[in-house]
């Protein structure tokens, strides 16, 4: 068993997806197994809330094998994507030669570890997170990527509610991997930021087994004051 949510378990996620016994339940954003080989579509939170903005700079934490990346590329979004694991990253990287060398050139993977990486301030247009749990560094992490977005820029960060159950997550993690958008609400400056949304938003999800059930979705989104120089 490797260490929660190290780079180590993240490693054996990728390279051996959900069924691996290392799991603990977590359906890890999708809603369904982990199936390397064929790209999972973007999270329907990115379409609902970025699907209208024009498109600039985006810095996407935590991107996993790229669905969101991608599809912001496919956009015109000029993409940094930084993750922690290599296996991620190469599936990323596959996933966006097939879909074209056009998109492909406009993401920038990284690999990084969220839990110390600091992007560079006041510098993306877009910065989102889709369950990304660094240990420990909840509210360091949602501060760096907040100073990394331009003034204008939006902030969506989006999460596991509390409401949704999650057997198997530690009780020294479970603070970190189940957050309301008020919590990371709470961390942002009113006089810098303007909350658009900042809800639980309920998803319909299909299991490997084939049956349905609904997760609960922390969803902020954040726009950072054009006025805010500070
Ligand atoms: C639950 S998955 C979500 C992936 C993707 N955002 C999505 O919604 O499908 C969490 C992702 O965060 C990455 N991750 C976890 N800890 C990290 C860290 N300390 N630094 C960078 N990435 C990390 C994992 O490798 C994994 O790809």
């Amino acid at each position: 068993m490797t260490e929660e949510f190290s780079k180590a378990y993240w490693e054996d996620h990728y390279a051996y997806g959900h069924d691996h016994g290392h799991d603990h339940g977590h359906d890890h954003g999708h809603g369904h197994g982990h199936a390397a080989g064929h790209r999972q579509p973007p999270n329907p939170h990115l379409l609902a809330e970025i699907g209208a903005l024009a498109p600039g700079a985006a810095l996407d934490a935590g991107c996993g094998e790229g669905a969101e990346a991608i599809w912001l590329a496919t956009q015109g979004w000029q993409v940094t994507a930084v993750d922690i694991a290599d296996g991620a990253l190469r599936s990323a990287r596959e996933h966006a030669r097939g879909a074209g060398d056009e998109v492909a050139a406009r993401i920038d993977w990284r690999q990084a570890d969220l839990a110390d990486w600091t992007p560079p301030v006041d510098r993306f247009d877009l910065v989102c997170a889709f369950y990304v749990h660094p240990k420990a560094s909840r509210e360091s992490l949602a501060a760096r990527l907040a100073a990394a977005v331009a003034p204008g820029g939006t902030l969506l960060i989006v999460g596991h509610h509390p409401a949704d159950p999650r057997p198997g997550v530690s009780p020294a993690a479970v603070r970190d991997v189940h957050f309301t958008a008020q919590d990371v609400a709470d961390g942002l400056d009113p006089d810098r930021w303007e909350i658009g949304v900042a809800e639980s938003r309920q998803r319909p999800v299909h299991g490997p087994d084939g049956g349905e059930r609904t997760l609960h979705d922390t969803v902020l989104r954040a726009r950072r004051r054009t006025d805010d120089r500070a």
